[in-house]
């Protein structure tokens, strides 16, 4: 039932779909030109408001103070980093301002400027507000007087709440902004809390300092301690273990391979010794007229004994073979030889022993050699462990010593800053009592309270627009029905009602009836003038197709179609058109009613026989216009179907042929049928729409129903609009804009 807009739209418009209507530019506008009234109350009303506001408002002052941060920190022990380009981390410098809104900082302050004297805090001049929620605190509170502690606690907060501390950028300045009542006590407490924070400042690094020497002290006697613990262990154990110069110690290759080769000697001697041994004792077995004998014994007592000896045999032989062995001179011989045998033997024991004991001396200093390697080589082991526990032992001596030292240095130097504790924070700007208030800030409030009020204004309005959901301007119109708006009529009854009131109640009367004929008793008024406009649509219309029959319609009673139709009708006759008028509602005849009130027949007669057409006709003698009124004793149930009988459309073939404008008032189509079926016996419409009245829910609803009737419609005219509202919504068209119309001629 409820067909979408497009339907009915030609074209499109640039715009948004907002709740149900498009929200475009000239939406907009034409929205303001209409509510105009609303926005600037809305407005006016914000900016009463805000200057209500601005003249209770307790003036707040604020005053800056500024203060460069230490950007050296406390660092005692880290002495080695290079302090002076050290970067804080953005960490350091939030802490920092978190420190200066801290509790105790904050209540130093307050002690010491007694602050919890002063009316401001104290509260002994409190605001309505500060009284009500003190009477309201204390329905809940245990009635006791709060102690001085608790009192310094509220002041301290309220300190912290008039504080704003903030890092400038991204330096290290930060900036102290606190609000009070009156210039000088800004600056006062900004410039107190600033000193109290360089104070502390000063106090946490002379703490941090101390703390620092204290623990150095201690570090340092620990140390001390340890180091020459390590010493006396280092020589302890070379005590120990005999080693008198850390240079000494080691055995030497050197002496190692000396002693290997004298063993070795000493082993070739021993076996030259045993092999000199053994040949003697081999020897003195043997035959000693062997010659292997003298070779081996370089010895002259046995060389010359055995040359005697060999000597002898010989002669013994030659004595043997030539007297006989038993013969005195042999036998002599033998015994000297026997003699001579045994002195050689005698000789070779000597010999002998003497061999012996060489081996045996040889063998014991090899012996003795061999022990002496050994021994060395289990010391050479020995000592090297040593060596290295040693090593250990003074390295360890050595740490401990460079540790002392280099703690007996920063103990030093932090003892020094501990005697002037150097802080690198300062106050680069001192706060000084300001010269304007900072809040209420006069100008913000009234420009928020303009765009607020404006906001307001702007909400209002559109939102009464889409509550109320009505046309009032043409491109609404077209939006809605996608076809021409002929133009807006001004209401012209106030004008009448006004004279009626101040005339007699007869002339009353008569203003009804001239609201029926205004075009000929206002020939120059916007009305008219509008009226003349759709003729001249529908003769631009008429160039291309064949329009006679013009119905008037709307789509809910009351909108104006009778006073439409008869000004327009009565217009074209006035310009020497050939033109009739039909009361086309047969439901309320109003037409009949204000025209020929006292016709006796009409449409419905005219309708059974249309030769008598001249006879049921009333011609207006001022405007030549002539009329068809309906006459009917009761109201008609069939009325839809009188309208689109076949007489009605023979008639209308007869009146097509008398006349060159046929106009039609009809009934309003959402409440009766007959001007949808009538529809189709016409050649155009004009539909009139009731300027803030109609909504568009039932323009849509009126018009979708009936598909004949969309087609047949040629435009719109909005009806009664309010003057006053025309005015600003038609501004646009420049002051002069009604200077062709006269409404009162
Ligand atoms: N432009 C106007 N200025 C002042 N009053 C007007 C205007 N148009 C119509 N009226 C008044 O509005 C009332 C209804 O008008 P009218 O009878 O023309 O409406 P209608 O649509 O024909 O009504 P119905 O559906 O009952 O036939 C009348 O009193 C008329 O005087
Ligand atoms: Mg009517």
């Amino acid at each position: 039932m409820y067909q979408p807009r497009e339907h009915f739209q030609s074209g499109h418009r640039f715009g948004i779909e907002f709740g149900g209507a498009v929200l475009s530019f000239e939406r907009v506008t034409d929205v303001l030109r209409r509510q105009w009234p609303i926005v600037a109350v809305c407005t006016g009303g914000s900016l009463a408001l805000v200057i209500v506001y601005l003249m209770m408002a307790q003036p707040m002052y604020t005053a800056n103070a500024r203060i460069m941060m230490d950007t050296r920190q406390a660092q005692v022990l880290d002495k080695d980093s290079n302090t002076s380009s050290a970067l804080i981390d953005t960490g350091y410098v939030d802490s920092q301002v978190e420190v200066i809104n801290s509790d105790d900082l904050i209540l130093s302050v307050v002690r010491r400027l007694k602050l919890t004297e002063d009316p401001e805090f104290n509260g002994s001049k409190p605001g309505l507000l500060a009284i009500i929620m003190g009477k309201a605190r204390s329905l809940f509170g245990s009635g006791e007087p709060p102690s001085q502690e608790r009192i310094e606690h509220a002041v301290v907060e309220q300190v912290q709440k008039n504080l704003r501390t903030e890092r400038v950028l991204t330096t290290y300045v930060l900036s102290l902004n606190y609000r009070a009542r009156t210039p000088d006590k800004a600056a006062k407490i900004a410039n107190a809390i600033a000193n109290a924070y360089l104070v502390g400042a000063l106090e946490a690094k002379y703490q941090s300092t101390k703390r620092a020497t204290e623990w150095l002290q201690q570090r340092s006697l620990e140390l001390s301690e340890q180091a020459s613990a390590s010493d006396r262990a280092v020589q302890t154990f070379k005590a120990e273990h005999n080693i008198v110069g850390t240079s000494r110690g080691l055995v030497s290759e050197q002496q190692l391979s000396d002693l290997n080769t004298q063993l070795v000697q000493a082993r070739a001697a021993t076996a030259e010794a045993k092999a000199r041994l053994d040949r003697i004792e081999n020897i003195s077995d043997q035959d000693l007229a062997q010659p292997t004998v003298t070779d081996a014994l370089n010895n002259s007592v046995i060389t010359r004994l055995r040359a005697q000896f060999l000597d002898m045999n010989a002669q013994y032989a030659d004595l043997s073979r030539r007297y006989g062995k038993t013969h005195g001179a042999a036998v002599n011989l033998a015994n000297k030889m026997q003699e001579l045998r045994k002195n050689i033997a005698d000789e070779l024991n000597r010999i002998g022993d003497a061999y012996r004991s060489d081996y045996e001396i040889a063998k014991s200093r090899e012996a003795s050699l061999d022990a002496n390697l050994k021994e060395l080589v289990a010391q050479a082991g020995h000592t090297g462990q040593a060596e290295v526990k040693l090593r250990d032992l003074e390295s360890a001596a050595d740490t401990y010593r460079n540790l002392y030292n280099s703690f007996l240095e920063k103990l030093q130097s932090a003892t020094q800053n501990q005697s002037f504790p150097l802080s690198e924070s300062r106050l680069i700007s001192t706060a000084t009592p300001p010269d304007r208030k900072s809040s209420p800030r006069t100008l913000l409030a009234l420009v928020g309270g303009l765009v607020g009020g404006l906001c307001l204004g702007f909400g209002v309005a559109f939102a009464r627009e889409l509550l109320h959901d009505v046309l009032r301007t043409p491109a609404e119109v077209e939006d809605e029905l996608g076809v021409k708006c002929l133009g807006i009529l001004p209401d012209i009854g106030a004008r009448a009602k006004g004279r009626a009131w101040l005339g007699s109640p007869a002339k009353s009367k008569s203003s009804t009836s001239g609201v029926s004929r205004y075009v000929i008793d206002h020939p120059f008024s916007r009305f008219a003038e509008t009226l003349r406009n759709v003729k001249v649509s529908i003769d631009v219309a008429r160039l291309t197709r064949d329009i006679k029959v013009i119905g008037i319609a709307s789509s809910l009673p009351k909108e104006g179609k009778t006073t439409v139709a008869a000004n327009f009708a009565q217009l074209i006759a006035l310009a020497g058109h050939r033109t009739v008028l039909i009361d086309g509602d047969l439901h309320t005849r109003s037409l009949t009613r204000e025209l020929a009130p006292n016709a006796g027949s009409g449409l419905i007669e005219t309708l059974a026989d249309p030769s008598t057409l001249g006879y049921h006709v009333q011609r207006s003698k001022e405007t030549g216009l002539d009329f068809l009124p309906s006459v009917v004793s009761s109201r008609m149930v069939n009325s839809a179907d009188v309208m689109t009988s076949k007489a009605m459309s023979n008639l209308l073939a007869v009146l097509r042929e008398h006349y060159e404008y046929i106009i039609i008032d009809l009934a309003p189509v959402m409440p009766v049928v007959d001007s949808k079926a009538f529809s189709v016996l016409i050649d155009a419409m004009v539909y009139v729409i009731e300027w803030g009245e109609t909504t568009r829910t039932a323009l849509q609803e009126s018009v979708a129903g009936s598909e004949v009737l969309q087609k047949k419609l040629l435009g719109a005219v909005l009806n009664r609009a309010n003057p006053k509202m025309l005015q600003r919504i038609e501004a646009y068209k420049g002051k002069h804009r009604n200077s062709y119309y006269v409404e009162n001629a």
